[in-house]
């Protein structure tokens, strides 16, 4: 892992006060609804845990687990799925709850993913849309905040692993590389 610092971000109070708003504004959009929230492992298990805790009205909960990134800062390119949903979600409202929307590569993979479960409505909530590197055109319908470029971690989300637990978000530093010790 190259050397770098981390540079605090999203504070952990503007991350609880911006997830009150989202539940707030998504039970108001689907009151009466059979709503199911399909939590995307692992990056957003905090998201959706705080998430559903503010929310005001029932709601199911599961979880898919997509392997896209590895444990590098850059995409792979390929998508697998190692954990498939366990609910059916035939003729429901599904949620998905999502760490980062970054190129939307993910997103437009499990959105063909679950479409074709026939549910009612999909719709996608991300903690962070990410939009500079957006490859595709993917609607984020509840996006918790909108950032262009950058890595970042903590509130969940990982750099090789590490840094889930932070409260805040914060993005990551490299450091410079010192001339002549990369090779090529
Ligand atoms: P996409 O397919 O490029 O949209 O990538 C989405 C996935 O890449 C997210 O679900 C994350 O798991 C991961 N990812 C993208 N950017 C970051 C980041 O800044 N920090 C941690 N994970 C990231």
């Amino acid at each position: 892992m190259n050397a770098h610092r981390l540079v605090l971000k999203i504070s952990k109070d503007e991350i609880q006060n911006r997830v009150r708003a989202l539940a707030a504004q998504i039970a108001s959009d689907y009151q009466g609804k059979d709503l199911v929230m399909v939590g995307v492992l692992k990056g957003a298990f905090i998201f959706l845990a705080d998430l559903i805790r503010s929310l005001d009205m029932p709601v199911e909960v599961d979880f898919i687990r997509i392997a896209s990134y590895g444990t590098s800062t850059e995409s792979s390119g390929g998508i697998t799925l190692s954990k498939d949903l366990e609910c059916s979600i035939d003729g429901r409202d599904v949620l998905v709850v999502e760490d980062i929307v970054d190129t939307g590569l993910t997103m437009r993979w499990l959105m063909g993913h679950l479409q074709r479960r026939n549910p009612r409505t999909v719709k996608i909530c991300a903690l962070i849309d990410k939009y500079e590197r957006r490859a595709v055109e993917m609607p984020v319908h509840y996006a918790g905040f909108r950032i262009p470029s950058g890595f970042v971690v903590g509130y969940g989300l990982d750099f090789a692993e590490k840094y889930r637990g932070l409260q805040g978000i914060y993005e990551v530093a490299f450091d410079a590389m010192v001339e002549g010790s990369h090779a090529g």
